[in-house]
């Protein structure tokens, strides 16, 4: 049997768009033990879909329902009497991580939103259409300034989790959309980000940690969203930092030395290069093979290595990654937030409205 990517020279849109459709009416078995964070499972599919240009093959009713689901995910600081529950204020990652309601109250004491989950449903939101009239913005960097750590990092959730740059960009996302930059400490932040720059340029979870092309851009984005990028590193780091970037392509990209090529890096080192203005530097052709490749030819979808099982996560980074080149039929995305640049038009309306009140 041929490989895949002799086969696929082209994107396969129809079947992209009916695959990805799919996750919005059930989530498959196969990935049930990821119901906790089914928010960014929706996240990835609702972007994918928008990457496609095809938010329109939703129906109206079809989008409401997927808003009113992601409000009720939504814990506000009053759900709790207890003074530090309010601070757990944000997004949970599904409906069955809310308790029901007894007599014991345990819905209101336990309820606890996600950094992550918070991102990606406000994030969400806007790719629908949705005004944020009915987020608590205020209780949410409430929330925030108190997942931040000693050393700049955030963790997140209140309940307790490890603390690294993933939850440093889910945090700089969120400041950026609710444009407000009081829940963070940005000059602990960046003191955070400098020390996770590694010996060979790249970036890290944290200092000491080893580079990853996840967490580089996790720490690009975040300074570019913080409108930092130029003044953080130096220009020798700046230099090393792309030089790093640009060689992690192999055909597509991989995440560090020595590691398989993986569809997902194909966004995650591209936007970063797009970010650092060193895109042009990439091999066009090679990636889009790379990434054209992994398609799979019956069920729709991106697997992160040809013939695998394809998910939502890949198929909207795949696209993304697509779309950093300009491949036709695709909806540009804006490389620091990861939505469209029609979502984030829609979020730059909203924040307008904000101002005139
Ligand atoms: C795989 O590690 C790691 C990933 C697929 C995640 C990398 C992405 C990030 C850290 C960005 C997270 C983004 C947000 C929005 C929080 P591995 O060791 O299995 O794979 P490798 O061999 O490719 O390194």
């Amino acid at each position: 049997m041929l490989p895949n990517d002799s086969r696929d020279s082209s994107l396969l849109r129809t079947l992209h768009i009916r695959y990805l459709k799919r996750y919005l009416d059930i989530l498959p078995g196969e990935l049930s033990s990821h119901d906790s964070t089914r928010l960014t499972i929706a996240f990835f599919t609702i972007s994918g879909l928008d990457i496609l240009n095809a938010l329109d093959d939703l129906d109206e009713a079809k989008k409401q329902n997927i808003i009113e689901w992601i409000y009720r995910l939504q814990i506000l600081p009053n759900d709790s009497e207890r003074e530090e529950c309010r601070k757990a204020s944000g997004f949970q990652g599904s409906s069955t991580l809310i308790f029901p309601d007894t007599e014991l109250r345990c819905s209101k004491e336990y309820a606890c939103s996600h950094i992550a989950m918070t991102y990606t449903g406000l994030a969400t939101l806007i790719i629908l259409g949705d005004n944020l009239s009915r987020v608590d913005r205020g209780a949410i960097i409430e929330g925030l300034k108190a997942l931040q750590q000693r050393d700049g990092s955030f963790c997140a959730t209140l309940a307790g989790s490890e603390s690294d740059m993933r939850f440093v960009y889910c945090a700089a996302c969120i400041c950026y959309m609710l444009r407000d930059w009081s829940g963070m400490n940005i000059e602990k932040t960046l003191e955070f980000i400098v020390n996770s720059m590694s010996y060979d340029y790249g970036i890290g979870q944290g200092p000491e940690q080893e580079s990853h092309g996840g967490t580089t851009f996790c720490a690009v984005a975040s300074l570019a969203l913080m409108g930092r990028l130029e003044t953080t590193f130096s220009l020798k780091q700046l230099a090393g930092l792309r030089k790093w970037a640009l060689s992690r392509q192999e055909s597509g990209f991989q995440g560090r030395p020595n590691k398989p090529v993986d569809t997902c890096y194909s966004f995650w080192v591209g936007a970063t290069l797009q970010l650092l203005e060193a895109f042009h530097m990439v091999d066009f052709k090679s990636n889009k093979e790379y990434i054209l490749s992994t398609q799979d030819r019956i069920l729709g979808g991106f697997s992160k290595w040809p013939d695998t099982t394809p998910d939502p996560m890949h198929t909207c980074l795949g696209l993304g990654g697509l779309s950093l080149m300009k491949e036709k039929d695709l909806l540009p995305v804006h490389p620091g937030l990861n939505i469209t640049l029609r979502a984030h038009k829609h979020l730059e309306e909203i924040q307008r409205l904000w101002d005139d009140k």
